[in-house]
């Protein structure tokens, strides 16, 4: 049986999934509006990552026994500019939400709750996996410094 307390924290993390779908949809929709098509097509693929980790919470929380509260979602503002801008700020998102499933994790522990910590543990690995690719995708972007760089990895983003 899920406590409140667990309840009241998955749910949270629900609403940052569904956050992050936004966030990521809003930057490829920002990219696409200044022709860098591969780099927002990078991004809607997350978006729909995102969505997906928001329907897995959901439905953990169904099985549980709790229907999701669909929370309000903050207005996406800070959207970058420039494709490096855009990865840069989406690197920092995945250090969050990293921290955010960890701080998750730890409290599953604190209310002795296995099967949460094991439904939280491939969301963890994925982050792993995440944060890599934005990683590299700054990496790649710091060293693109002229316009025929940037439109190969823009194709090769796209791809
Ligand atoms: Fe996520
Ligand atoms: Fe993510």
């Amino acid at each position: 049986m899920l406590s409140e307390i667990m309840f009241q924290a998955l749910n949270e993390q629900f609403t940052k999934e569904r956050q992050n779908e936004a966030i990521y949809r809003s930057n490829s929709d920002a990219l696409k509006n200044i022709a860098w098509d591969g780099f927002a097509a990078f991004c809607a693929k997350q978006a729909d990552g995102e969505a997906q980790h928001a329907r897995l919470f959901a439905n953990y929380l169904i099985d549980a026994g709790y229907a999701p509260v669909y929370s309000a979602l903050d207005a996406v503002l800070d959207v970058a500019h420039t494709p490096l801008g855009v990865f840069s700020m989406l690197l920092t998102l995945e250090h969050q939400t990293t921290s955010q499933i960890k701080t998750l994790y730890y409290l599953a522990e604190s209310q002795e709750d296995p099967q949460t910590c094991v439904f939280l543990h491939p969301l963890l690995i994925e982050q792993v996996e995440e944060e890599k690719l934005l990683a590299d995708a700054v990496t790649e972007l710091t060293r693109a410094t002229d316009n025929a760089s940037l439109l190969l990895l823009d194709a090769r983003y796209g791809s």
